[in-house]
């Protein structure tokens, strides 16, 4: 189709077309394959089974379906308490992560989608605040910011600043300051 460039010229790869849904039963394999094939270990797709496992009150796996039914994408959110400087629990947040999408598909809107799913159940489910270590380019998109500068610590001290980020949500406290614990499952990549 010829038409003035500049007007019709895509700006980029189109928009995939998914549904967003809650993990059920069966999807285990197909999230595994996302994670694999996005990450350049195991560790991430290792994380998302033991998780799985535990079954932690209040965790959700959320993911990401094309059109024929196939998993594309794929955004775990895990409970973790935060605690004052003298151990005692003073809230709870969601750590978000791994998040990955099918190498084939990326860039084509999959992860805005998870993550903006993510930050709306944990909205409606009156969670404080979401936290995670990733790609300080990716997020601040998403409202994130500095987690250090909310009064929330990571889990190590040495995790970077740029990197540790939070999204404060509507039911946040003041008194939602201290250290955030992340599930043992995450110990592979602290
Ligand atoms: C990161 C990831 C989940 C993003 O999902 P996606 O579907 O590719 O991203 P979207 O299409 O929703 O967003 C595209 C935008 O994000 C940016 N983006 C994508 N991956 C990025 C990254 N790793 N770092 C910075 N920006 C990134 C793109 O440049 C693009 O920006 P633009 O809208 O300004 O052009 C996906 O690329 C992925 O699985 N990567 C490998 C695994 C990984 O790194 N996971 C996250 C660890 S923090």
């Amino acid at each position: 189709m010829s038409g003035p460039r500049g007007v019709f010229a895509s700006e980029g790869p189109e928009p995939l077309p998914i549904t967003i849904r809650l993990e059920t039963p069966g999807d285990e394999p197909g999230v595994r394959r996302v994670h694999v094939a996005a990450f350049p270990g195991p560790e991430e797709a290792a994380i998302v089974d033991a998780i799985r496992q535990l079954a932690p009150a209040g965790w959700q796996s959320i993911v990401a379906v094309d059109r024929m039914g196939d998993i594309v994408g794929h955004v775990l959110l895990s409970p973790c308490p935060v605690e004052d400087g003298h151990g005692e629990r003073v809230g709870e947040v969601l750590a978000l992560g791994p998040i990955g999408v099918l190498p084939a598909v990326q860039f084509r809107g999959v992860g805005s989608a998870l993550v903006t799913s993510a930050l709306s159940l944990a909205i409606a489910r009156g969670v404080p605040a979401i936290v995670l270590l990733g790609q300080p380019a990716y997020y601040p998109r998403f409202g994130f910011i500095s987690a250090r500068s909310c009064g929330l610590q990571p889990p190590a001290d040495a995790w970077p600043d740029a990197a540790w980020m939070a999204r404060l949500l509507p039911a946040r406290r003041d008194e939602l300051r201290g250290r955030v614990r992340y599930p043992e499952a995450f110990e592979p990549l602290a």
